[in-house]
């Protein structure tokens, strides 16, 4: 079912748009468009996004939804929280890569000189993930042989037994096993180790989308060569089905966050101890939900809440998609609007 919301489309762009485009194969020539997001790199593989990786809300969303039978709501969200720190939601145009001209910089010098894209770290990507580098430490980009073979140790000891032989079926205890490993590694290796409310919440629903969105969906399993293909080549497996029926992809996240309890919102201190976050001011302190919707604001430049015309309608429509977040949350009486950093 196609997303009834859209955003306003107020300028075309006119440039030239014969770009590398995300080739099958994680072809490196297209770097400069690489995604963090296996599930964005394999939309535009196929193109259910367009393959030069610059998109709008809309063709993310239906895309999304499309290709993995996603809900709408989460890809809503995520989307929306992307295109207002990392995209320009004046010309409803977000790179799922890093930047690049075909998303030019917002009206007024709101927000940095050059939109990130979402792969740029600090939005939505962060560190701790399952087979990209910390941005401090290397490649925050690409997948890494290295990280994702640690992640199948965690699944031959924590596996399901499958076609493919024993423990090689993903599960709730191996995406566990995985995320306390990468917490623990990066939390030792990287002296700027930061995992604010937004990465938190972020990272245990990616773990979920390889359980719930990943898995093939006459069979519900998501199995190594499935997982692999995902991983490794962004692109749909052999023989592989959506679900279907339409899943929100976070099915499995509150089971995979509470196998890793004592984790808060915080960061490294000089001393590389791991050091809590003072909490969100009331009542955004009272939930982790409410906790992520203020920190995700509080990234978004505080320029987008001073503009005018179709610009301000267009960021109206996905403040309130955010607001949406919180709806049942105790910090459900309390919209906000962008209070960040023009550069972050
Ligand atoms: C059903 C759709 C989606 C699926 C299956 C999916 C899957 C994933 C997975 C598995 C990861 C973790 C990568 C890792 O830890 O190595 C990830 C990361 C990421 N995704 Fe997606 N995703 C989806 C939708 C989206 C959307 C709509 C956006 C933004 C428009 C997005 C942006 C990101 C970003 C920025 C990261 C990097 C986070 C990090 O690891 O630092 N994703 N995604």
């Amino acid at each position: 079912m196609p997303t009834t919301l859209s955003l306003r489309q107020v300028q075309t762009i006119s440039v030239d748009v014969r770009l590398p485009s995300l080739r099958i194969l994680n072809d490196r020539s297209s770097y400069f468009l690489s995604a963090a997001c296996p599930g964005m790199n394999t939309l535009a593989n196929h193109g259910y996004i367009p393959r030069n990786g610059i998109a709008s809300f809309e063709e993310i969303v239906t895309g999304a939804m499309e290709a993995f039978n996603v809900q709408s709501g989460l890809m809503e969200f995520i989307t929306a929280a992307n295109m207002m720190m990392r995209g320009n939601p004046f010309v409803n145009k977000v790179s799922i890569g890093g930047s690049s001209p075909l998303v030019p910089p917002l009206p007024g010098n709101i927000g940095s000189p050059h939109p990130g894209g979402i792969a740029l770290h600090g939005g939505f990507e962060g560190d701790a993930s399952m087979t990209r580098a910390d941005a401090f430490i290397g490649d925050n980009r690409d997948f890494q042989d290295i990280l994702y073979d640690l992640d199948l140790l965690q699944l031959g000891k924590f596996g399901d037994n499958g076609p493919n032989g024993n423990n090689t079926v993903f599960n709730v205890a191996t995406m566990i096993g995985i995320k306390q490993h990468n917490l623990a590694m990066d939390q030792a290796a990287n002296p700027q180790f930061a995992v604010p409310p937004r990465r938190l919440s972020a990272m245990f629903t990616e773990a979920s989308f390889v359980l719930n969105v990943f898995a093939n969906g006459t069979t519900k399993q998501a199995t190594l060569p499935i997982v692999g293909s995902f991983f490794r080549n962004q692109t749909f497996p052999q023989n592989w089905f959506r679900a279907a029926t339409p899943v929100s992809g976070s099915e499995s996240a509150g089971q995979i966050s509470a196998g890793v309890p004592g984790i808060v919102p915080g960061r490294n201190n000089e001393q590389g101890v791991y050091v809590a976050d003072p909490p969100p001011p009331a009542p955004f302190n009272a939930s982790m939900g409410c906790a992520t919707y203020w920190d995700l604001l509080g990234t978004m430049p505080a320029g987008l809440a001073n503009t005018t015309g179709l610009f301000k309608q267009n960021v109206d429509f996905l403040v309130n998609i955010l607001f949406q977040s919180v709806a049942t949350s105790p910090c459900n009486q309390t919209m906000l609007f962008p209070f960040g950093p023009n550069v972050n």
